[in-house]
């Protein structure tokens, strides 16, 4: 199946869609004029979360199909404009945001703590990071077991290939705890998954 057919699915499953929730929820809806940026977007999934909680919001990927996919999703989700462009087109572009979002992009790159270095660039000084990533605690046996305790809804078999695709290759908490800055964690999916708020220093 193609990645943007799979991911499409996979913001329509609803342990993915509540996870997201859940990370979302770490910010507070926006003040006015507030600007949020998601990395890596896919179908668009937290950019519809930004545009209902009122930032104005930019989503950005590499790959058109998931950019067609994230324009073609329904409803009125707010302020939101797409584009096909990379993190390192985004640094260079120059412009920051209040927020920055990364969900499953770290892990696909292939010098993960480069890639936290340049998101953060895209950060405003006193901004926040916004990372959602499995966690080494993900397993195919715990996704199995999460999927048959009926916990996870529909789609919830997607977890299982979510598991498949992350064993031996989630990134390792230190990436997040040595941030030099503020930080919160919250699991997700009994831990098998975090969201990492990460506060970017504001000027002195
Ligand atoms: C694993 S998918 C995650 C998609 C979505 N964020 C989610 O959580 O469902 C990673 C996405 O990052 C995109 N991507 C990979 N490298 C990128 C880069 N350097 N800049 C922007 N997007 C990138 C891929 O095209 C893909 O859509």
């Amino acid at each position: 199946m193609p990645a943007a057919a799979l991911f499409t699915r996979l913001h329509g499953a609803a342990f993915y869609k509540a996870l997201h929730q859940q990370a979302a929820g770490m910010l507070p809806p926006a003040a006015a004029a507030q600007t949020w940026l998601d990395v890596g977007s896919g179908p668009g999934l937290l950019a519809r979360m930004a545009g209902a909680k009122a930032y104005a919001v930019r989503a950005v990927d590499r790959d058109t199909r998931m950019i067609a996919a994230a324009k073609a999703w329904p409803g009125a989700w707010g302020e939101i404009s797409y584009a096909v462009s990379g993190l390192a087109e985004e640094v260079a572009r120059g412009q920051r945001h209040d927020v920055v979002s990364a969900s499953s992009l770290l892990v696909v790159l292939p010098d993960p703590r480069e890639g936290l270095r340049l998101l953060a660039q895209l950060v405003k000084p006193g901004g926040r990071l916004l990372v959602i990533e499995a966690s080494p605690q993900m397993s195919r046996i715990k996704a199995w077991a999460m999927l048959f305790s009926g916990r996870l809804g529909p789609g919830g078999a997607l977890l299982a290939l979510w598991a498949m695709a992350r064993a031996g290759r989630a990134l390792p908490d230190r990436l997040f705890t040595s941030w030099p800055g503020g930080q919160s964690r919250l699991p997700l999916l009994d831990g098998m998954a975090n969201a990492w708020l990460l506060e970017v220093p504001g000027e002195t």
